[in-house]
């Protein structure tokens, strides 16, 4: 694909070639999302960070990754202090933005709205999570991370038994998860979820039509057998009519150290998009998992801010300008986490 002047709205619109090209670029961008290196690509330009919905990873990464390579941020956070509460159009707000801003990174908590954003502008608008759709940014950082803790470029890996966990009906990640990942070569999904919270049926038919094994399970013990990667989700309990039916889903699936090693490969690694539910009763990730080095979970946070990076100057068309302005960094920056996460 073309990458200058795109929006990223869904996994639909990647090749296989596209998301090698995007890992290339994160790959060049490591140096800068590891604060070793700066560089004012971005300079002058700005992002608009447009947040329906609660958030804490993806906004602050996307800015992060923004302002790190010179660019500037300006948020508009949840639907109270703008004019949809005097009746404006997503037609009009976007259509306004495209007046002040370079990029705009969009989430809203109804499916179809950020492609509404994208119709009325001509600027590129990242789909940062619609709803129950997708989540395509989330999609690549995994799967960044899949390469990085397989060591395996992706067009390398074959046969990965991958352990889906949760709620995999509302979760949007998996959707996207579950789409990108089916570019891979001949993967084992195990969709582990009760019945009603189950992976969307067209999203394993297309799993099927790509030449992959799906099974489907209510039974973790079952769904972690020999897997190499789980990865868990939470209980999206927003989705839900009330939160009576929510709660009758809440801490089903925990996975705890025991399990995880009893059932998985050795060098299996465990994935989620976070944030992960720590309230007692919720636990979809034990705590006693912490010092587990297959805890990938913090690793796969910090892989957003090089993966953004990489979209931003494929997007606005500047890759090749990175390393013009780049240099080291000249203040304290900590050592990065080791393998063991904490
Ligand atoms: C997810 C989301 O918002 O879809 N968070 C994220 O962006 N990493 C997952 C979630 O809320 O459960």
């Amino acid at each position: 694909m073309n990458f200058t002047g795109s929006h990223i709205l869904t996994v639909d619109q990647f090749e296989l070639a596209d998301v090698q090209r995007i890992f290339e670029t994160a790959t060049m961008m490591e140096p800068f999302a590891l604060r070793r290196r700066r560089s004012r690509v971005l300079e002058g330009a700005l992002l608009g960070n447009l947040f329906f919905e609660a958030s804490t990873r993806s906004r602050f990464s996307f800015a992060a990754a923004f302002e790190r390579l010179g660019g500037a941020v300006r948020d508009m956070i949840g639907f109270e202090h703008t004019s949809f509460q005097k009746g404006e159009s997503i037609h009009d707000t976007s259509r306004v933005m495209s007046g002040y801003v370079d990029v705009m990174v969009v989430r809203h908590p109804e499916l179809g709205k950020v492609d509404e954003f994208a119709r009325a502008t001509n600027v590129p608008v990242i789909n940062s999570g619609d709803g129950t759709g997708e989540h395509p940014t989330q999609a690549l950082l995994d799967l960044y991370t899949v390469q990085k803790e397989t060591k395996t470029p992706i067009e390398k890996i074959k046969g990965l038994r991958v352990a889906v966990v949760g709620d995999l009906r509302h979760g949007r990640t998996v959707h996207s998860l579950v789409k990108i990942m089916a570019l891979l070569d001949r993967l084992h999904f195990t969709f582990v979820a009760p019945d009603a919270l189950q992976m969307p049926d067209e999203l394993v038919a297309y799993a099927h039509s790509r030449g992959h094994d799906v099974v489907t399970t209510e039974s973790l013990d079952d769904g972690l057998d020999g897997a190499d990667l789980v990865y868990c989700t939470r209980l999206q309990e927003e989705r839900f009519a009330t939160a009576g039916e929510a709660a009758r889903y809440r801490g089903m699936y925990a996975v705890n150290r025991q399990v995880f090693e009893k059932r998985c490969k050795p060098n299996a690694f465990l994935m989620h998009p976070l944030p992960r539910d720590s309230r007692i009763g919720a636990m979809e990730i034990s705590l006693d998992m912490d010092e587990h080095p297959g805890l990938a979970i913090f690793r796969q946070a910090d892989n957003g801010i090089a993966v953004r990076m990489a979209l931003f100057v494929l997007l606005l068309g500047v890759a090749d300008q990175v390393q013009a302005t780049a240099t080291d960094v000249p203040w304290f920056v900590p050592n990065k986490f080791g393998t063991k996460d904490c």
